[in-house]
């Protein structure tokens, strides 16, 4: 078996695990370590470091990254230290660890990875994946083709905001809300995507899939809305394929 070490950074922590893309699950442990403060190229590198040493590898590794990335480059920094807006995520991580690295966006890994081994496998129509954690990540794919780096996270809100901070797990944690209370507005967004791009499906995926359960009866647009099957995993499995296809 051909496992490749996927590894997906977050504003908050960085996950790491080998990945068995034939069965299109992890191949034992994850490892994590917390995102540095402030999250600087070099910092981070660091903490990525880490991982790579962790689980001793040496091929391709797979990256999923909380920005805009075309060419491997960071273009935007809305979680994480400005300092990357610019900088070759690649090289960064390559340079630090002595492998190669090949980087996409978080949201656009997690949604590979659906679409391949999750909820979305087979799905021919409009499918968004939403991740939910510190900022609130999409990956649209259409008939299995993505659209990269659609950041509707940051579709403008009622107060002329980033919707992300209106519904992110982020948000909901730092304005203290309960989960209820989060869903409706969490609702309010997904009804928002649903007239602009009316989707058959919404996966969701992040930190917040695990408590699905307890609010899926709040989410009440046309488009059906279903948990990522791999649910936080997804990052990690999906940055694994989007190396191997490079
Ligand atoms: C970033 C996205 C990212 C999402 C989830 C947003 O703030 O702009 O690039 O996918 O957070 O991490």
């Amino acid at each position: 078996m051909n496992a490749i070490l996927g590894i997906d950074v977050g504003a908050s922590g960085i996950k790491g695990a080998l990945v068995d893309l034939e069965k299109g699950r992890l191949h034992g442990e994850r490892f994590r370590v917390p995102t540095p403060r402030p999250s600087t190229p070099e910092a981070m590198a660091g903490a990525v470091g880490e991982i790579v040493d962790f689980f001793g590898y040496s091929g391709i590794v797979g990256c999923g990254f909380p920005s805009i990335v075309k060419n491997g480059m960071a273009l935007s920094a809305a979680n994480i230290d400005h300092a990357w807006i610019g900088a070759n995520i690649e090289k960064v991580f390559g340079d630090a660890t002595q492998t190669t690295f090949f980087a996409t966006n978080d949201a656009d890994a997690a949604g590979i990875a659906e679409m391949r081994f999750g909820m979305g496998k087979g799905e021919q129509g409009l499918v968004f994946l939403i991740t939910i954690g510190t900022g609130l990540g999409t990956a649209l794919f259409y008939k299995g083709m993505l659209v990269p780096n659609t950041e509707l996270g940051h579709v403008m809100w009622k107060n002329g905001k980033s919707a992300e901070l209106y519904c992110s797990s982020g948000a909901r944690e730092r304005l203290k809300i309960s989960r209820k209370e989060w869903a409706g507005r969490f609702n309010e967004y997904l009804h928002h995507l649903e007239r602009l791009f009316s989707p058959d499906l919404f996966i969701l995926g992040g930190g917040e899939s695990k408590f699905f359960d307890s609010y899926k009866e709040l989410l009440t647009t046309n488009a059906r809305v279903v948990p990522a099957k791999l649910l936080n995993n997804a990052g990690i499995i999906g940055a694994a394929a989007f190396a191997a296809e490079q």
